[in-house]
């Protein structure tokens, strides 16, 4: 019987890839103050709900996994229960009168404080909480081992918060005004996690294209990283269409660590809606770069984000956003219909659409993308891409992900450990996935991305 057990934590994470990048912080953080991660919160110490607010789904689910752990502090009052996140940073001290049984609040800028909330907690029994903004000394400088099988692959938060104050978007209301890290702060990073055997990075922020001073900045770390030794692959997440810059294009044909692939928001093809969005771009704007970025890299992948049924969205708007997808042929969207956000400037604007419109547009919207992704998948077929091994996907079957982002299945080889690349080629195609075999070039035709 060991004198001294750690302590269990069950971290349950929504919404976006910063907040799984928070959750990953907790939990480097948690793991020095004593406590293992576990899947079954039913045996958990400590129960962590890091929440997202971008739509109301987001918090409707947030509020039934509360409701699941209520039942367990009923059963085990010991059992410490911390909601953190955007939710709890927009709601505050509410959380603990919507949710009574939780004893923990934590918001977007005070990650680095819950060791001293958590010890505060243990020590009074009282509920403890911290969201203020502008709170964040010491989080940032975090480094720390990736999680899961995933371990040759790291996301790294370079920038947090947003200033373009969309007029949907409750993100610069949840995670402040936007900053910078530092670039040798980040490379440091970056180098320490190359140490540990990552072999490919993703640069997060809500807009990287105005990470330090702009365009520059950003380019300046990008080929700073690429010389990192071990580095392979370096992605970034996400561009505002009206910061991206022609040095960043550029440099996708300098740096050949530099994966081919463009998550470029674009949220509607109307003017109308565009500018109602404050966007800040029109849709001709929009198409003559993502054309310009195509004519130059046919490989390039390109996705995007689209909201249906924005306020005052008529069928014409919609029809130009239909067309838009038509004419960049993206190689997947991600669609939301349009939730209204309190606190939001949209809130406020006439002609609000009945809910099963919204879902109806998403749906048309939905359809038309699958039979685009599939067609491009389709055209892949024969194609030799460079996978970058994950480990065992469906049916046992290994994944990876190809330059392009592209999600790949293969037949397990012992040739492709975890973290390896390989060439496959690709025998079958599917909407979100390719299907294909590991080949020896012999013969084969060259690797497309
Ligand atoms: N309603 C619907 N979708 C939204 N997004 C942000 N706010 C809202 C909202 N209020 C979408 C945008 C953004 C993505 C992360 O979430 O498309 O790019
Ligand atoms: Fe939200 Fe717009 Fe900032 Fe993206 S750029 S996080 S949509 S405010």
């Amino acid at each position: 019987m060991p004198i001294n057990p750690r302590k269990l934590v069950y971290i349950e994470t929504f919404g976006c890839r910063m907040n799984d990048h928070d959750s990953a912080r907790m939990l480097a953080m948690l793991e020095g103050m004593g406590y293992n991660k576990t899947d079954a919160p039913e045996r958990s110490d400590l129960i962590v709900i890091n929440t997202c607010s971008i739509r109301d789904k987001a918090e409707h689910k947030v509020y039934s996994t509360l409701g699941r752990f209520r039942i367990l502090k009923e059963q085990r009052r010991s059992l410490v229960i911390a909601v953190s996140g955007c939710m709890a940073q927009q709601l505050g001290a509410l959380i603990f009168k919507r949710a009574p049984f939780v004893d923990v609040v934590f918001g977007t800028h005070n990650i680095h404080k819950l060791k001293a909330l958590l010890d505060e907690r243990a020590r009074s029994g009282a509920k403890t909480i911290a969201v203020d903004f502008n709170d964040e000394a010491g989080g940032n400088e975090l480094v720390r081992l990736p999680d899961g099988p995933d371990n040759h692959k790291a996301s790294v938060a370079i920038m947090r918060g947003c200033d373009n104050l969309c007029s949907y978007c409750v993100v610069p209301y949840t995670r402040g005004a936007e900053t910078s890290r530092p670039i040798d702060d980040v490379l440091r990073e970056v180098q320490a996690l190359a140490g540990r055997g990552v072999k490919e990075v993703m640069y997060l922020g809500q807009n990287v294209n105005s990470y330090l001073t702009g365009a520059l900045g950003f380019v300046e770390l990008l080929r700073k990283t690429a010389t990192i030794a071990g580095i392979e692959r370096v992605r970034f997440m996400t561009s505002h269409p009206k910061d991206i810059s022609p040095a960043l294009i550029g440099l996708f044909g300098e740096e050949p660590k530099l994966c081919r692939h463009l998550h470029l928001p674009v949220q509607s093809g109307s003017n109308e809606v565009l500018s109602r969005m404050r966007r800040a771009y029109t849709r001709e704007d929009y198409l003559s770069k993502v054309m310009a970025i195509k004519r130059l890299y046919p490989d390039m992948a390109i996705t995007t984000d689209i909201i249906a049924g924005f306020p005052g969205e008529t069928d014409a708007d919609f029809r130009d956003t239909m067309e838009l997808l038509r004419t960049v042929r993206f190689d997947n969207i991600y669609s939301f219909a349009y939730s209204p956000r309190p606190g939001t400037s949209a809130m406020s604007l006439d002609g609000h659409l009945p809910e099963d419109l919204r879902h109806t547009r998403l749906r048309l919207l939905q359809e038309e993308q699958k039979a685009i992704s599939i067609e491009l998948n389709r055209a892949m077929t024969g194609a030799v891409l460079e996978v970058m091994v994950d480990g065992i996907g469906r049916d046992k079957d290994m994944q990876g992900r190809s330059r392009c982002n592209r999600l790949v299945h293969f037949p397990a080889s012992n040739d492709a450990p975890c973290g390896a690349t390989v060439d496959i080629m690709i025998t079958d195609a599917y909407a979100n996935s390719l299907r294909g075999v590991v080949c020896d070039g012999a013969g084969m035709a060259a690797c497309v991305c």
